[in-house]
């Protein structure tokens, strides 16, 4: 274990969000695995899905996976909705997995002011029956990957935060 918190959950579920308030809670620096994969193909996830397909984009989540491994400590992760499949998940750190139902995740997502742009970008997200099936079936593998399982649905994000520091004792030595 090299220190890291890697957070995982469904698309929508605040990742992003939580990962960026843990950092600075804690004192620690935070990478996100979507924007690692970005500057390392020089694309959009979204051209990435229509362009190269989703195969590809999972070869690179393997691949930001294993630099990880080698490369990275003491920092906070946020990774994709799929991440969490990569084969060495549990070696990169201690993964916090941020639960909420489908129904409040999708509520959440179509009220934000900025709603348009967040399901625009993600293609998984496109038909929502899929993403619900999706979800189904995500669902038992985000529990069986997981160290830490989070509540998220109705709490505020120092609530969540506070939550992670406390389970998981990061930032003590910060
Ligand atoms: C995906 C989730 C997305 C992004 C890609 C695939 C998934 O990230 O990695 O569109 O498979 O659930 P977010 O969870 O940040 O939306």
């Amino acid at each position: 274990m090299a220190g890291n918190i890697v957070l995982t959950g469904f698309m929508g579920v605040g990742k992003g969000r939580t990962a960026r308030m843990l950092a600075e809670k804690s004192g620690m620096f935070g990478v996100d695995c979507d924007d690692l994969i970005e500057s390392f193909s020089n694309k959009r996830v979204k051209k990435i899905f229509s362009k190269l397909g989703e195969s590809r984009f999972r070869e690179l989540e393997r691949q930001v996976a294993l630099w990880l491994e080698r490369k990275v400590s003491d920092t906070i992760i946020s990774t994709g909705g799929g991440f969490f499949n990569v084969p060495n998940i549990n070696k990169i750190g201690t993964v916090v997995y941020l639960h909420s139902d489908f129904d409040s995740i999708i509520e959440a997502l179509f009220s934000h002011p900025n709603a348009k742009k967040k399901i625009r970008k993600r293609p998984l997200l496109k038909d929502l029956g899929s993403a619900r099936d999706l979800y189904d079936k995500r669902l038992p593998l985000y529990r069986q990957t997981a160290s830490v399982e989070v509540q998220v649905g109705g709490r505020s994000i120092e609530e969540i935060v506070d939550e992670i520091i406390t389970l998981t004792g990061i930032g003590r030595r910060a």
